[in-house]
């Protein structure tokens, strides 16, 4: 990918000195957006697909490494049997219409959640998608189905108990970035940008270790109208936030000024500076 000439224009502007390096977003507003439109809450959700499609394009385009989506939780089980059948049909869908094209553009799919939960078809598709796409480098997509942050944490320390119960590790070598390792999201930087649309301001299980430092972004647009124009706005809004950790502003100024590494507590990474201007293609 070659930088685009907006890309240039922005960064003239200045506003892209500080770029998220994984975005992690929760799509609300489907059944109000097809409500308002006298339709049912099926076409709400396959309306969601579009703007799904375009924040990926996005991510590629920016050179954001890391998306992660939020499409069905634990608790969305419990809607009615035809919305959640209607959802499992469209993801089945989605996937096979999209992964050509997911995979042209370098994205590796991953899925996390609780798989045993969902339809064979749904499990296959996944499963083959994930393989076809493993190889991918330029974003790392994440779309969790059947998942909660709860249940994510749960899994993380269980799995951790019985390495300690077969003596494979310590119980005093449990530190943070062993337990984050464990997370499904283990290996990736935490998210810095989280995006809920549809107006609520919540974080609805989502996620819930990985976002203890992220910068939170709520806006009333419904998913369906989410478009690359609202996307641009969240991280205008993300770039121009300054990302203490727990440190004082004074601090944070001080570091930037000595070069000093300032990263997150979770030691996932690069400090800030580093992350100006990213360029995949390398330009
Ligand atoms: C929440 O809106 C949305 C969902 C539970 C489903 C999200 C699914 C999509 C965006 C479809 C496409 C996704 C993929 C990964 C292909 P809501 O139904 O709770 O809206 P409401 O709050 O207005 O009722």
């Amino acid at each position: 990918m070659s930088g685009a000439p907006s890309d240039n224009a922005e960064r003239a502007e200045g506003w892209t000195s500080l770029r998220p390096r994984h975005v992690a977003i929760v799509m609300d507003g489907n059944g109000r957006w097809a409500r308002a439109r006298g339709g049912l809450r099926a076409d709400g959700h396959r309306a969601g697909v579009g703007p799904v499609r375009v924040v990926i394009q996005e991510c590629v385009r920016r050179g954001i490494g890391a998306l992660t989506l939020f499409a069905f939780s634990s608790e969305n089980w419990g809607r009615p049997r035809d919305e959640v059948m209607g959802l499992m049909s469209l993801f089945v869908e989605s996937l096979e219409a999209e992964i050509p094209e997911l995979h042209a553009q370098g994205v590796r799919l991953r899925f996390i959640g609780e798989r045993v939960d969902l339809d064979a078809r749904l499990r296959a598709s996944m499963a083959s998608s994930e393989q076809t796409t493993a190889a991918n480098e330029r974003l790392a997509l994440q779309v969790a189905l059947s998942y909660g942050g709860r249940s994510d944490i749960l899994a993380a320390a269980r799995r951790l108990a019985l390495q300690v119960e077969r003596h494979q590790l310590c119980a005093e070598q449990i530190d943070e970035p062993t337990f984050a390792a464990a997370l499904a999201l283990g290996g990736l930087p935490d998210p810095d940008l989280f995006i809920r649309t549809g107006g609520e301001q919540r974080i609805s299980n989502f996620l819930l270790w990985n976002l203890a430092y992220t910068e939170l972004y709520f806006t009333e647009r419904l998913w369906p109208d989410f478009d690359a124009a609202a996307f641009e706005q969240a991280l205008r809004h993300f770039a121009v936030r300054q990302r203490r950790f727990g440190l004082t502003g004074e601090q944070i100024q001080a570091g930037r000024a000595s070069g000093e590494a300032l990263g997150s507590p979770s030691g996932d990474g690069a400090p800030e500076d580093e992350r100006r201007d990213v360029d995949p293609a390398g330009g």
